[in-house]
């Protein structure tokens, strides 16, 4: 056991226990317009696309990976790589308070695509 200890501080000093975990990680990649864009159009665009209630409230228009990515008039909701960090993440898990909760006023997504857009901005949130 103090063996393996020693070898994985090692690995890790080295630099090496993060690319260890990334080839270990089977996780397939995800793609915004393959699995992400059909999520939002079909949950989200509704009132979230330019003259829509969210878009005019917010100003997040999700009609497109831009405008995802720009935000809402206050921000980014999404950062790249940082769940954490992340609100639209924290709005579709009901972590906020549920009177902002999203989609605004209905049932939240399946757990299963919100999990899809937790590794989409896991692996960078890219445009892919
Ligand atoms: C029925 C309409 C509706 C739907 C569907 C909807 N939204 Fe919204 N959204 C709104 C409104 C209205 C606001 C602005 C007022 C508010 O924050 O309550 C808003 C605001 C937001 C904000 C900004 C919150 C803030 O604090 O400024 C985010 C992020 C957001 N929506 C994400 C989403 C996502 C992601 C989905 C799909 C899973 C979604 N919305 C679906 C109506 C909607």
């Amino acid at each position: 056991m103090k063996m393996i200890n020693k070898n994985f501080g090692k690995l890790f000093m080295l630099g090496l226990l993060p690319l260890v975990m990334t080839a270990c990680n089977s996780e397939p990649t995800v793609s915004y317009s393959q699995d992400v864009k059909p999520i939002l159009d079909k949950n989200c665009i509704e009132c979230h696309q330019a003259g829509g209630p969210g878009t005019v409230a917010s100003g997040l228009d999700m009609s497109a990976y831009e405008g995802l990515m720009k935000g809402t008039n206050f921000g980014p909701m999404i950062i790249a790589g940082d769940t954490e960090g992340s609100n639209l993440l924290v709005l579709i898990e009901g972590r906020a308070d549920p009177s902002i909760s999203m989609p605004h006023g209905q049932k939240s997504i399946p757990k299963q695509d919100i999990d899809t857009i937790r590794s989409w901005i896991e692996q960078g949130a890219k445009n892919n």
